[in-house]
């Protein structure tokens, strides 16, 4: 199935992706380095390894049906090829991402599994036609996911986004570009178990 084609895409927002000294800037490793003001939004890139395997290792990204947009703190877009394969270790993810940083794509040379697009997310969901974008947050209205994705089944193309940071509000950036706000627990979930609940009733609903 083609990027234009999916039903579904996935997007995980302001994930902490960014490089220093041309490594992948890490609140466990760089802690003294960073602003007071910068934790909890920046720094942890384990976060978005974690919310890719969680997306990725699903049926539904496997058979090419839902399709994967990184956004990062710093505004850009990585797309990913249809059917790639991410890395489970850590280390290896890290040097990875930090390649795809320095380099704009990887491999640095010939077709790309990852690369960075110039658009800005707003653009990136209009040149796919998303009819709809919902975005996942604790202060959203509070839905029975199941319901709310079976009265979904007809505004597809459709975007859900899901912030790929530890802690704090979505930005008025995000918010500006969302249809919905939705709420899917009465409390704060991590980006994991965010991404599986939503990944689950996917699959159980819409394929
Ligand atoms: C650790 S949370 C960030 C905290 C932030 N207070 C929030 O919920 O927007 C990471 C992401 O998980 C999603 N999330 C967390 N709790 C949620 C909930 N109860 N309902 C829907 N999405 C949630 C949001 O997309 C959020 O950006």
């Amino acid at each position: 199935m083609k990027k234009g084609q999916k039903k579904i895409w996935i997007v995980l927002f302001d994930s902490n992706l960014e490089l220093l000294n041309n490594e992948l800037l890490d609140v466990s490793k760089h802690f003294r380095k960073m602003r007071q003001e910068d934790l909890g939004r920046r720094g942890r890139p384990d976060i978005t390894h974690v919310g890719i395997l969680n997306v990725c290792d699903f049926p539904l990204y496997s058979r090419g049906e839902v399709g994967l947009i990184i956004h990062t703190i710093e505004n850009k877009i990585i797309f990913v090829k249809d059917s790639w394969k991410p890395p489970r270790n850590y280390i290896n993810f890290s040097s990875l991402f930090s390649q795809l940083l320095k380099f704009g794509q990887v491999p640095p040379k010939g077709r790309p599994l990852l690369f960075i697009s110039n658009l800005t997310l707003k653009d990136t969901l209009s040149s796919l036609r998303i009819k709809k974008i919902v975005l996942l947050s604790s202060h959203g209205n509070n839905v029975n996911l199941e319901q709310y994705l079976t009265s979904l089944k007809s505004s597809t193309p459709i975007a859900f986004l899901v912030g790929a940071y530890a802690k704090g509000r979505p930005r008025n950036e995000i918010l500006k570009i969302s249809d919905e706000v939705i709420s899917i627990y009465d409390k704060v979930l991590t980006t994991n178990v965010v991404l599986s609940m939503l990944m689950c009733y996917l699959e159980k609903v819409f394929l």
